[in-house]
């Protein structure tokens, strides 16, 4: 890890600007960092035992805009320096057994549970090796994020992305309290749509190995496993409707709702996602493509349900309010069907909502996972033990089933949000990305 070579310089770096020079030139790509933690943090670069280059490519929202594609392009950046208290995470996967593709999607469901089975008991063996796959995770909000929706006083450009997986190669002095090169750490934060990401240290979660199963719980399974704990209230026996329920944050609503003794119908648009809904004991999955929602649950479930976890927003929205059952509870979890929209959201008939609230008892909650970080230790504490000990199925889809296959490198990012918005995921979508070139390393 010592680094003698490049320390030296930057020694020299420290005098020279001490002594008043001004310009520095040959030092472009760290001039912009403090002294203090590019010294620091050249103590920790792993340059010569994993290769960083001085180059990468990202991601990069240029404009305002609900289409990914529009807003976004990839685009070459020097490789970032970590600061004092910051890591350098490179996101860097190379495919291994996820790789296949079945034709058939029966096959296909039954190849991912094989699969799931088989990495469960390779993780409680402890036998999955600790280097190897590296991915970023792709969530609805992209396109809210690339739409300037989270924060309207941020201008482009800026970086796009929420969440990685991948192994530290270098870091600044204060992390190295707490963390090594070599360790692999998985980050909810901006700026993830990137070969490299520099990451706070307090931020990243350690995790065992790099499985793109523990980016899944990151925000899709916090999301789900915090917004039913805090807001759902839930019961033994009472019933739950997830929609967008065979998605990424989807698959956790429905295997949480189960885990509290409820009965649990999960919305979908396909059969092979029913197929597995019923797998992760969904008990009455809805392939709306097939039947009417609403004609459903007025015939099956009469009573209404008692909570719902909603996502989709719109008409769906509607009828999920008309089908609360008295006391019933509403979470409020997205409204993707209009996020690709100027407004971000459908009109909702919402005149009457009072009226039916009080008429039920019923009660409309919004959550929204950045108000909740309090609890979001204990959330992924909880679930990746349940992850380890075989409790929790964490769906990654990859794009083996994608018209132009499975999504691999940064480019990959667009064809994988064209897919989500069109509705052919089943489980979280997820990028791995390619290793960037180590030719033109820093040293
Ligand atoms: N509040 C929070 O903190 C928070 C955190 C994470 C996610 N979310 C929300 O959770 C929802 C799901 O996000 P995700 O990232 O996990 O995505 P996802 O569920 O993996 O993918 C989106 C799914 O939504 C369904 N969908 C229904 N109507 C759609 C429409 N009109 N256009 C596109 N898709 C439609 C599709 O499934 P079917 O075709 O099977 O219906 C699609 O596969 C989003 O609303 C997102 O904003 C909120």
């Amino acid at each position: 890890m010592s680094c003698p070579r490049l320390l030296l310089p930057l020694l020299t770096l420290r005098r020279v600007r001490t002594a008043g020079t001004g310009t520095l030139s040959g030092v472009h790509a760290v001039s912009s960092r403090s002294i203090i933690d590019m010294s620091y943090s050249a103590h920790f670069m792993d340059f010569q035992g994993s290769s960083i280059p001085s180059g990468m490519q990202k991601l990069v929202v240029t404009r305002l805009s609900p289409s990914f594609r529009e807003a976004v392009s990839l685009q070459a950046a020097a490789v970032p320096t970590p600061g004092d208290a910051e890591l350098l995470v490179r996101n860097r996967f190379v495919s291994s057994a996820l790789q296949r593709r079945d034709e058939n999607s029966r096959l296909r469901v039954e190849a991912r549970s094989n699969y799931l089975r088989f990495l469960k008991v390779q993780f409680a063996l402890g036998a999955i090796p600790k280097d190897g796959e590296r991915f970023v995770g792709i969530n609805a909000s992209d396109i809210n994020y690339s739409a300037g929706r989270y924060d309207p006083s941020v201008r482009p450009p800026f970086d796009a992305g929420f969440e990685g997986i991948g192994e530290v190669v270098g870091l600044g002095l204060s992390a190295s309290a707490r963390h090594a090169v070599g360790d692999t750490v998985a980050y909810f934060g901006s700026g993830a749509f990137a070969e490299y990401t520099v990451v706070p240290a307090k931020e990243s979660v350690p995790v065992p190995s790099v499985r793109p199963e523990f980016l899944t719980l990151l925000v899709s399974g916090a999301t789900a496993y915090i917004a039913l704990k805090r807001l759902g209230d839930l019961a033994k026996g009472e019933t739950v409707l997830v929609t967008a329920a065979a998605g990424g944050t989807g698959q956790f609503a429905v295997q949480f709702a189960k885990q509290a003794g409820c009965h649990v119908i999960g919305t979908c648009s396909s059969d092979e996602k029913a197929g597995f809904l019923k797998s992760i004991g969904c008990d009455r999955p809805v392939n709306y493509a097939m039947e009417d929602l609403a004609k459903t649950l007025r015939k099956e479930y009469p009573k209404g349900v008692d909570v719902v976890y909603e996502s989709v927003g719109g008409r769906v929205l509607e009828l999920a309010v008309n089908s609360l059952a008295n006391k019933g509870r509403l979470i409020v979890i997205g409204f993707i069907s209009g996020y690709q929209t100027p407004s971000g959201i459908l009109p909702f008939q919402g005149g009457t909502l009072p009226v039916k609230l009080l008429q039920k008892s019923a009660s409309m909650r919004g959550f929204f996972l950045p108000h909740f970080l309090a609890d979001y230790r204990e959330a992924l504490g909880s679930m990746m033990q349940m992850l380890a000990a075989g409790k929790l199925v964490c769906e990654v889809d990859c794009g083996e089933m994608a018209p132009e296959g499975r999504f691999v490198g940064l480019e990959s990012v667009f064809r994988a949000v064209d897919y989500m918005y069109a509705g052919k995921n089943l489980g979280k979508v997820v990028v791995e990305v390619n290793p960037p070139s180590v030719s033109g390393s820093k040293l």
